[in-house]
Order: C-alpha cells, then sequence, then structure tokens
C-alpha cells in the first residue's frame, strides 16, 4: 500500500479534515492561539453544539447524561438495549490557552472511524457510542475529570455542585446558565453498566512516539496525580516602609516553596509544578496579605508521589514558620496509580499493529490523566490510543499532530471498532 492511499480512505480523511476545520476555530483566543473552552462556557457550549450537529448529521442519537457528558449512540438494527456498548471519544473542554488536539482529537476521529466503518459495509453487533466527557480539564472549577468522577461515583454531588470557578459562580450555577439541571448529578450505575469497554484516543503529551519514530502507541498506565492548594497567609503593609524584619509576607515562604518542589520533583523523577498562583491585594506596592497557589505533582508511583507532597509541605510549614505566617495545604484532588489492563491493550495493539502492517507498536505510560483513568479504576475495561505530536509539548499553542498522523489515528480507531464491536 505505500504511497498509495484507498479510495474509501481518502474519503474518510476528507471526513476528519471537515470536522476538524468545523471546530477549530471555536474557543481559540486570536491573541494567543491558544484555546479557552472552559466547562459550561460560551466557547465550550458552542463546541457541545457542534458536537450535537455532526453527531444528527450521522443519525447517532444524542444525549446528554445527568453529568453533563454527552453521548452519541449508533444502535444496530434491532438492537433493543443499549448494553455492553464499545464507547469511544474523549474531551471538549481545554487549560487556559490549550492546544487544538487535547481531546478534540479524540472526538473528531471517533465520528470520523464511524463513517469509516460505515463506508466499508461494517454492521456492528452491538451499540457503539461516542462520549464526550465534560470537564476533563479542570480548568474553571478545579477539579479534573469531573463528568467521569461524577458518574462513576467518585466525586460527590454536593462537592461537585459547590466547587467555586475562577469567575466566583459554582458548577451548579454555572449548568443552570448552561440549560442543564445540577441537581440530577450523581453516580450513573445503569449508564456505567452499558459502557462495555472505553477506548480514549489522545494526542501525545510527550515525546515518546516522536523518539520511537511511530505514529500511534497504545497507553500501558496512568501515573498518579494530584492537585493541592496552599494558602500562605500574612499581613498586608506598605511595601516602602515597612522595615524587612517587620514583616510577614507570604510571598517568601511560597518562593521557597516552588523552588523545593522544583528541587524535590527533579531528585525524584517526578513533576511538580506551580502553574496558577493568586495574590491579595495584588498591588505592586503592597506587602501581600495571602499567596494562594495550586500544585499539581506526579510520580511513577504512589511511595514517591506521598514522599514528593510530604516534602514540598513541610518546605512550605517551615518557611512559614520562619517568616511568622500561616500555611494550610489542601488536596484538591488526587488520583492513584492506573495500569490498563493487559488483554484489552495487547488487543487494541495488535489490531493497530496489523492495520499497519507491523509486528507491534509502541506501548508506553503517561504522565497525564484522562477520563479513560477515572472509568479503569471503576473497573470498566479500559485502552488508550496515543497520536505522535512532533513538538512534544501539550498544554499550550504549540500542542501539535500531522494530518496524516491523525489520519493513521482515524485508521487505528476504525480497526478497533471493526475488531471489537
Ligand atoms: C490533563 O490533561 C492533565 O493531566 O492535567
Ligand atoms: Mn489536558
Ligand atoms: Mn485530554
Amino acid at each position: 500500500m505505500d504511497g498509495l492511499v484507498p479510495r474509501a480512505s481518502l474519503a474518510i480523511m476528507t471526513v476528519f479534515d471537515t470536522l476538524w476545520s468545523e471546530l477549530e476555530p471555536v474557543g481559540r483566543c486570536a491573541a494567543t492561539g491558544g484555546y479557552r473552552r472552559f466547562a459550561y462556557a460560551p466557547e465550550e457550549l458552542e463546541c457541545r453544539e457542534w458536537f450535537a450537529a455532526a453527531a444528527a448529521q450521522r443519525g447517532l442519537d444524542i444525549e446528554t447524561d445527568r453529568n453533563g457528558n454527552l453521548w452519541a449512540w449508533w444502535m444496530p438494527e434491532g438492537a433493543a438495549a443499549r448494553e455492553q456498548a464499545l464507547v469511544i471519544g474523549s474531551h471538549l473542554d481545554s487549560v487556559p490557552d490549550g492546544g487544538a488536539f487535547d481531546g478534540p482529537l479524540g472526538v473528531v476521529t471517533s465520528l470520523a472511524a464511524i463513517d469509516a466503518a460505515r463506508a466499508s459495509g461494517f454492521v456492528p453487533s452491538r451499540p457503539i457510542a461516542v462520549v464526550v466527557f465534560a470537564d476533563e480539564e479542570g480548568a474553571r472549577f478545579g477539579m479534573p475529570c469531573a463528568g467521569s468522577r461524577l458518574m462513576t461515583g467518585q466525586l460527590h454531588p454536593d462537592k461537585a455542585r459547590a466547587l467555586v470557578g475562577r469567575d466566583g459562580a459554582t458548577m451548579a450555577e454555572a449548568m443552570s446558565a448552561a440549560g442543564l439541571d445540577p441537581r440530577h448529578l450523581g453516580p450513573d450505575e445503569e449508564r456505567l453498566a452499558r459502557v462495555g469497554a472505553f477506548v480514549e484516543l489522545h494526542v501525545e503529551q510527550g515525546r515518546s512516539l516522536i523518539d520511537s519514530g511511530a505514529s500511534i502507541g497504545v497507553a500501558t498506565a496512568i501515573w498518579p496525580h494530584g492537585r493541592y492548594r496552599f494558602t500562605f497567609s500574612g499581613s498586608a503593609d506598605h511595601a516602602g516602609t515597612t522595615r524587612m524584619q517587620d514583616r510577614h509576607d507570604p510571598m517568601i515562604p511560597f518562593a521557597h516553596t516552588a523552588l523545593s518542589a522544583d528541587s524535590s520533583a527533579r531528585l525524584s523523577d517526578s513533576r511538580a509544578t506551580f502553574g496558577r498562583i493568586e495574590v491579595e491585594p495584588n498591588g505592586t506596592n503592597a506587602i501581600p496579605s495571602t499567596v494562594r497557589a495550586w500544585l499539581d505533582a506526579r510520580a511513577m508511583d504512589q511511595a514517591t508521589l506521598d514522599e514528593l507532597v510530604g516534602r514540598i509541605s513541610a518546605t512550605a510549614h517551615e518557611w512559614a514558620n520562619v517568616n511568622g505566617t500561616a500555611i494550610d495545604v489542601e488536596v484538591e484532588s488526587s488520583s492513584g496509580v492506573l495500569e490498563f489492563g493487559g488483554a484489552l491493550r495487547s488487543r487494541v495493539a495488535q489490531v493497530i499493529a496489523d492495520e499497519q502492517g507491523k509486528d507491534t507498536i509502541p506501548m508506553l505510560p503517561t504522565g497525564a490523566g484522562h477520563d479513560a483513568g477515572i472509568l479503569a479504576s471503576a473497573g470498566v475495561e479500559t485502552a488508550m490510543i496515543f497520536v505522535r505530536n512532533p513538538t512534544g509539548v501539550s498544554h499550550s499553542p504549540h500542542e501539535h499532530a500531522e494530518r496524516d498522523d491523525c489520519h493513521a489515528g482515524v485508521l487505528a480507531l476504525t480497526a478497533v471498532i471493526k475488531d471489537m464491536a
């Protein structure tokens, strides 16, 4: 097949390109080139509308579940119940100034793969659904994978409803404003029981596939990770008149804590990031009264993660003590280590290798969190497919996937559909 793309595939690539170009402008900030698609905000709602329209065009039955997740169903002829479905898909929300591919690539390839399977005459023997999980990034309310956590009972609905977004609105208020009813949030066992397997395709967020020269890989595991809110409290005072020895400046323990995060993570080959801080009163000529800083920490195993976070917290407490400020550390979310089940991941890898005419494809762990991890930890058979990212950069406008690799992703998902459904 070298250099030759079959006719059917060409049409399918056009489907991918068309869907991609429809979605691409939605929520993109002209100044930065990054995406701002925050849960239940207008840009994200526009993404949802786009998805509903694309699903309707394909005759898929679209529904929004009680937790704000979208499902588009391809029901086989005569199927009575939506049981033991093969579910594919991902998410459409983004981090602040995120890339175009994190989430949407999994959704667009899923729709194109459905078209491809149909075009080849394939008739499924079980239901197939494309899912768009709500609020995967947790960029607005601080809770990653809120939609899948709620569905699987890993996030209490009261806690979810009360989460306060950066704009001051709670999740309940934001959902209501978006026309959704937050009173029904919570575990959805019936729906979960219908998910026979979930296969999430995602852009790779590192360099493994570039290094191995492969367009597609399959996930082995997700590192344990968590988000921790550090609140340093001191006393606001005049920047010019307050002697250095009289200050209770919370920026100082924060600065030492950020340095500790960096050095501790380097020493344990882990990851620690303070990517977001809030300073009050945030005046150039005022000593701050409060510094709130969010630590994102990840490691290859739970013991290493616990030790890392413990060390960073200890530094925060030591330095707060030294300069007479207070410190409070709160865990906002945490996810344990997740090994993708060997049977499904091997099957998916073999199907893709066969489709590509190869013996094997790369198998790789990731430090990024995904709804697939949440479903797997709830006992759903789950696998992840990664598409090469030539920049290796993610959560940034520089995130990228070449069009040929996106098309390889469509073919990989199509092969999975045909094998599993
Ligand atoms: C999701 O992308 C995460 O790992 O933060
Ligand atoms: Mn992400
Ligand atoms: Mn993602």
